[in-house]
């Protein structure tokens, strides 16, 4: 689907409504918290830029890991319980960092890009947030889904692709893409975005790939779960791992996870593939690059719940 610049203007305008329909708890906007800094202040923006051959010059605010922890009163017990957990685990103000990072992105970008883990886990408040937020954005905001879209309370919670199939129908009923994998052009630029959440693609996400490659145009890959190369591998250690941090671990003799024979083929592909220029992803929620293929660098972007994004600017 190609997007043109007046698209955009009635994604912005629908936007613009953004923060007079928004409900937020009451705590929302404490003039306490940054109250001597201006009005984007608290919003925390990382810059890059890819020369990916663009027809001409845009740009995207790439965010992810929002983890929303909405709950309604009538959901289920382990609903409330988790939510109320995991809103401690990511400060409670995941909707006002949201909120902030499309209200800024309508006044400095062209698009927005959301890799995923935008709920932490399945409620219907979550689920109406983002159909409110995906909605508001309208053809300015396009994304791909996270681990933490498939979480829900019942039963066995395999991460496998057979696991997936029981939440597939709730998520395509709120998320405004095709979930499997998508495209989406701007300026010459093909976005793919595809679902890789359990670190694995599909049969069928590859031979579509392969579908866009021949298309000829330059591909940005974005998705959730970025693919290992040393240096994110070491970073990785370093902040989840916790221990010996001082000792910084020489990567010289990494070598890749095991995969299935699907994903790594694909990766193989990837690598090769002259026309990828570029790959987005998070999960990992810090902030890390590092050169993927000799055509590609990978860029992580650390929690939207930190009020965080990445502003990229093409050329
Ligand atoms: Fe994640």
């Amino acid at each position: 689907m190609g997007m043109t610049r007046r698209d955009f203007m009635r994604g912005g305008v629908a936007l613009g409504g953004l923060v007079a329909v928004s409900q937020l708890p009451a705590f929302a906007d404490d003039p306490s918290l940054f109250s001597e800094r201006g009005r984007w202040e608290r919003l925390s923006i990382g810059y890059q830029h890819i020369n990916a051959g663009a027809s001409k010059p845009f740009t995207i605010l790439h965010i992810s890991d929002t983890h929303l922890t909405a709950v309604y009163p009538h959901e289920s017990e382990w609903t409330r319980k988790f939510m109320e957990r995991r809103s401690k685990t990511f400060g409670g103000r995941q909707e006002e960092a949201l909120r902030d990072s499309l209200t800024w992105a309508k006044e400095h970008v062209d698009y927005v890009i959301h890799t995923g883990d935008l709920i932490d886990a399945q409620s219907e408040a979550n689920f109406d947030l983002v159909k409110k937020y995906y909605g508001m954005g309208g053809s300015m905001m396009f994304g791909s889904l996270g681990n933490h879209e498939f979480l829900h309370g019942q039963g066995k919670k395999d991460q496998c692709d057979a696991e997936k199939a029981v939440s597939l129908p709730r998520l395509k009923e709120a998320y405004p893409f095709d979930l499997s994998i998508a495209s989406t052009v701007v300026n010459g630029v093909n976005f793919v975005t595809l679902d890789n959440v359990y670190n694995t693609v599909t049969a069928h996400q590859a031979s579509r790939f392969e579908e866009e490659i021949k298309k000829g145009l330059p591909v940005i890959l974005c998705m959730h779960c970025p693919i290992d190369t040393p240096h994110i591998n070491r970073a990785a250690n370093r902040y989840w791992k916790r221990k010996d941090l001082k000792v910084v671990e020489d990567v010289s003799r990494w070598t890749e996870r095991k995969r299935d024979a699907t994903t790594a083929d694909f990766i193989a592909y990837l690598r090769a593939q002259p026309l990828l220029k570029g790959i987005l992803c998070g999960h990992l929620h810090f902030d890390v690059q590092d050169r993927f293929s000799p055509t590609a660098m990978e860029y992580l972007v650390g929690g939207n719940f930190l009020f965080h994004g990445q502003e990229i600017t093409f050329s």
